[in-house]
């Protein structure tokens, strides 16, 4: 008899679990934004989980950008870029990023997912090693399992651990280093000189996704690879346009002869269609404003400032972030999301992140700022923060007490305080974004 594809989503309990204890923290619905506040089942609450670092996707000029240009060329463009959904705006934003980024040419994915994906999947083969930090985004860990090459894993952030990967490599193997600017979860960001010192005395080609670095980092906002002055050591950049700018959709930029073997092989590029007039027409203009005021960065990075003082003040360990992106450990997956509906319930919005998207039993509320937050949202958020903790006894648990024992687990019915019975009990390995991943993960063995 064939197997039962569905067997599974019967079996699936973790989500009416959470809803049953009342503390799902997925799918909120959102009635109203605005400014830095939602409005959720009638409250109005402070935002503190979107990546709208500059405030631009609220910015009623970049709205009317974006409603000009639905008028112009319709609500969609229906078809792929190759064959009828090319219009001027594309072609107008990859020339601007192209400038803003000083890069040869530039390619729009329809998101910051396929640009990861299409890219490192088109450009290796068989033969190549692509050389992947463990923390680097989903994206691009499944753009490398979706590509023939073989999956090479190097510790988070460490030229030493990617030297001695690339040096089991053959020599004549093509080589890809891909890693993430600032890294979504810890917030830290790459160390790039000796990564890219590494890559050239080894011939590697590199990678570096931007994602939550454009508008944060460099001057006027252009990326990590300009925050370190590396930018012609880089091969491509990838970015998104679903943080700092406010909408959705991704680039790739590099050089023109790579841009254009993109735009002819990418399967994710081909295959689907071009992104909508009014989000090409919003970023547009959301560009120009980021460019035309560089005090929102400045008050993006005061924002930072003062919420990693005000939390580390209050005790919370934050780990090694530097950037906007702030994760507060709470340390048992259970606390987190309890921590989080408190949240909610007190007017602030933020969500949990659980394994594998940070280590086992160091689950987080990933908190990120905005040039728009106020201070006296700010000061609210932390007050909550601290009363909270407190309620729930968060400075009590393991991952505060006996950092590295990682006794918690994931687990809805076990009391909130403690918990042996872990239920991924497969999971044995402390693991982040990618660093479940084997050694060395080639095709033919998965
Ligand atoms: C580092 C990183 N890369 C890529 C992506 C994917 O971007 P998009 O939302 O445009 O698909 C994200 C999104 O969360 C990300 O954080």
């Amino acid at each position: 008899m064939a197997r039962d594809l569905t067997q599974k989503c019967r079996e699936y309990r973790d989500s009416a679990d959470a809803r049953a204890q009342g503390f799902y923290p997925y799918f909120r619905r959102i009635d109203d934004t605005v400014g830095n506040h939602v409005v959720c089942d009638g409250q109005t609450k402070i935002m503190i989980g979107s990546n709208n670092y500059l405030g631009l996707a609220q910015d009623e000029r970049v709205i009317e950008a974006a409603c000009d240009a639905a008028r112009k060329f319709g609500s969609g463009c229906t078809g792929s870029r190759l064959l009828n959904g090319n219009i001027r705006l594309h072609e107008e934003l990859e020339d601007a990023l192209a400038d803003f980024l000083q890069r040869e040419a530039v390619l729009l994915f329809s998101t910051g997912f396929f640009a990861n994906q299409g890219a490192i999947a088109t450009l290796t083969e068989d033969e190549d090693a692509i050389l992947c930090d463990r923390e680097n985004h989903a994206s691009i860990i499944d753009g490398c399992q979706f590509a023939p090459a073989k999956l090479v894993p190097f510790r988070h952030n460490s030229a030493v651990s990617l030297r001695n990967r690339l040096k089991r490599l053959p020599e004549e193997c093509g080589k890809l280093v891909v890693l993430d600017g600032v890294f979504s979860m810890s917030g830290d960001i790459a160390d790039l000189p000796p990564i890219l010192e590494v890559a050239k005395e080894f011939g590697a080609f590199t990678y570096v996704d931007e994602a939550h670095a454009l508008g944060v980092l460099g001057p006027e906002g252009r990326g990590t690879v300009h925050h370190f002055g590396v930018n012609d050591d880089v091969d491509l950049v990838m970015g998104t346009f679903s943080k700092s700018l406010g909408s959705m959709g991704g680039f790739i930029a590099g050089k023109r002869d790579v841009i254009e073997y993109l735009r002819h092989k990418a399967r994710c590029f081909i295959f689907t269609a071009s992104l909508a007039p009014a989000v090409v027409g919003g970023v547009l203009k959301a560009l120009e404003i980021m460019r035309a005021e560089p005090e929102r960065i400045e008050r993006l990075w005061k924002n930072t400032r003062k919420m990693h003082q005000g939390f580390t003040d209050i005790g919370f360990k934050i780990g090694s972030t530097q950037t906007p992106i702030v994760p507060i450990l709470i340390g048992s997956e259970a606390k987190a999301f309890r921590f989080t509906q408190r949240l909610y319930e007190e007017g602030v919005f933020a969500t949990p992140a659980i394994y594998p998207a940070v280590r086992y039993g160091e689950a987080i509320v990933r908190t990120s700022y905005m040039a728009t937050h106020t201070d006296d949202d700010l000061d609210r958020v932390l007050e909550i923060f601290a009363k909270i903790a407190e309620e729930l006894g968060t400075f009590d648990d393991p991952a505060y007490q006996e950092p590295g024992r990682r006794r918690n687990v994931f687990d809805f019915s076990l009391s909130l305080s403690n918990g042996s019975e872990p239920m991924h009990p497969e999971v044995q390995d402390p693991s982040r974004n990618g660093s479940h991943l084997p050694e060395t993960v080639h095709p033919a063995h998965r």
